[in-house]
């Protein structure tokens, strides 16, 4: 998983580096271990700053002076145990045909066979484990067999289309030819979310922008703003400055990855239509009720079982509320987060002394002592956090813990973007929901149905516009007078279902078990490489010492 964004501005007096780097900020949930920018200045010259990092470390103002040009891409780098010590920070650049970068969020699941193709028949050489290099590097092959010494819209399209063909898996990309414009587009399942913005100006020009989650679009003023629908692709030429869309194949499903909504992305976005914020609050309400009928049915009443509801901070804290006030309970904040612990010093000779999850939080015994707790968490992965969580509220003194998960049982590994684990890591793989129960140590466990969390994740047309926030369909600005040039003429398409192959298993691109049986020795060659017993989750903690790489340097 990654948060990726790009910027085209009318103005051509403008540098779009600050905003793409104000932007990153809102993006960095989506990705902490590196972050990128790479600008297109005056001549198609291309300016460049990534490494490890967050992007506040990467992006000071120093280096962002010098990224000039009206046109940009960034990239935020999500940590997958897979990879990310040894292979390069993104946008990934190839210089032939064109100059054309790229920022890709995803994981596309043929990539052996992607790899062998390049090496086999277009010899082209990949010099990274990244599935965002092959995808760049296709691209870049199909746009080359035009060998035209400039292209047009139907040509990208073309090539897209040869992408599209040949590609497998999760891809939403914004990819920047030097000097040409910005393009955008997503996989033909829609799993990872891709949404275009437009902002007009005073002066009547329009600046566009492409970005992971509408919150960026939504904070820099481009009112009106829609999701890449699953095969379209979007080209935004610099001399045009209007957006041009292409159902480039058709929509094989509507079915974003459901992960987005319990975990991933923030409250405030709304993807494909639909209120992260909005299917949290759901989630509460529907462990509630599961909750109530699970103690109706033993002749109990769910008042007299449980004092108090603590979320396990942040993501649950929505759906901890809305459950506590749905079950009539009192919800309490017992455990504070510590929001500066960041990356963590381990001498070679020394052990971590705390894990890492009481480094994060703290439990406050006024909370727990002598109570019966309902803690709600947004899922439980391998259940080493839940476990430790659930030993800090009985050392705080609680009488009996629950733990309540907004997700169902997480069985099998996540594999289009966000690494969790080898399937038998999985506290949820070949266990019953009692059994996970006893692993974690708590009283019982209440998980979401998965078809309760499904329903969670509607698009609610019942909702006012401002409610829903102009994400389904925009068709005229704020004071009904300008048609957006992103309006969509028809209505947007139902969402068919949702990727949740965590839960079952099913993936939505099909049999993916070769796959998953890379990446565990993928995993298991890092993990014995870097030797240090943190994977997953943990890697979040230990950072990589900084590695800028700057390219190129403009002067304003
Ligand atoms: C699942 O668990 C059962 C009982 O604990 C065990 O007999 C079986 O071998 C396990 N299956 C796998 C695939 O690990
Ligand atoms: C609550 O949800 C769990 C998880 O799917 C399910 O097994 C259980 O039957 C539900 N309980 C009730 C009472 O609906
Ligand atoms: C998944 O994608 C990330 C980001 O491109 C990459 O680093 C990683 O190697 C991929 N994982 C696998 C197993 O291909």
């Amino acid at each position: 998983m990654c948060g990726i964004l790009g910027i085209i501005s009318s103005d051509t007096n403008t540098n779009v580096a600050s905003e793409l780097f104000d932007g990153s900020l809102y993006l960095q949930h989506r990705g902490q271990d590196a972050a990128g920018i790479v600008t297109c200045g005056r001549g198609g010259r291309l300016y460049q700053c990534k490494g490890n990092g967050m992007a506040r470390d990467v992006f000071t103002q120093e280096r962002m002076s010098k990224l000039v040009g009206n046109m940009g891409i960034a990239h935020l780098r999500y940590p997958t145990a897979g990879s990310s010590a040894n292979s390069e920070a993104q946008p990934f650049y190839v210089n032939a045909p064109y100059g054309i970068s790229l920022s890709h969020n995803g994981n596309l699941t043929n990539g052996e066979e992607l790899k062998k193709y390049m090496d086999e028949v277009v010899h082209r050489h990949i010099n990274t484990d990244s599935d965002s290099e092959l995808l760049l590097n296709l691209f870049a092959a199909e746009l080359a067999t035009y060998d035209k010494s400039r292209v047009n819209e139907n040509d990208i399209f073309k090539a897209l289309e040869g992408v599209y063909n040949r590609v497998r898996g999760a891809y939403a990309c914004i990819a920047m030819l030097s000097g040409y414009g910005i393009i955008g587009f997503r996989d033909p399942h829609g799993i990872r979310p891709l949404l275009i913005g437009e902002r007009l100006k005073d002066d009547g020009q329009r600046d566009y922008m492409l970005a992971s989650e509408s919150v960026v679009l939504k904070a820099h003023g481009y009112q009106v703003y829609r999701d890449i629908l699953p095969g379209e692709a979007v080209i935004i030429s610099k001399d045009k400055m209007l957006p041009v869309f292409k159902q480039v194949v058709p929509l094989k499903s509507y079915s974003p990855d459901i992960f987005e909504y319990v975990y991933f992305a923030r409250p405030d976005s709304v993807l494909d239509g639909i209120s992260v914020y909005r299917s949290r609050l759901l989630m509460g309400e529907k462990l509630a009720q599961n909750i109530t009928d699970y103690y109706k049915s033993q002749d109990k009443n769910v008042l007299n079982e449980i004092d108090v509801v603590i979320p396990v901070p942040d993501t649950s804290r929505h759906s901890a509320l809305q459950c506590a006030i749905t079950l009539n309970l009192p919800y309490r904040e017992g455990f504070i987060k510590n929001r500066y612990v960041g990356r963590t010093f381990i001498m070679p000779d020394q052990k971590q002394r705390q894990s890492s999850v009481r480094r994060k939080l703290n439990a406050m015994a006024s909370e727990f002592y002598g109570k019966s707790v309902l803690l709600v968490d947004d899922s439980i992965v391998r259940g080493t956090t839940s476990q430790e969580i659930v030993n800090m509220a009985r050392e705080a003194g609680a009488k009996r813990v629950f733990f309540a998960s907004c997700s169902p049982v997480i069985r099998y590994n996540h594999i289009y973007g966000i690494d969790l684990a080898d399937n038998k890591q999985l506290v949820g793989y070949n266990r019953t929901e009692n059994e996970v129960s006893l692993k974690i140590g708590a009283d019982h466990v209440f998980y979401q149905k998965l078809e309760d969390l499904i329903d969670c994740c509607q698009r609610d047309d019942s909702l006012k516009d401002h409610e829903r926030e102009l994400a389904l369909t925009p068709v005229v600005s704020r004071d009904n007078s300008i048609i957006s040039m992103i309006a969509r003429n028809d209505e947007a398409p139902e969402i068919t279902g949702f990727e949740a192959g965590v839960f079952t298993g099913k993936y939505v691109t099909g049999d993916e078990t070769s796959y998953m049986l890379r990446a565990e020795q993928a995993r298991a060659r890092n993990a014995r490489r870097s030797d240090s017993g943190s994977t997953g989750m943990d890697i979040l903690d230990v950072k990589a010492p900084s590695e800028i790489n700057i390219f190129n340097s403009g002067d304003y």
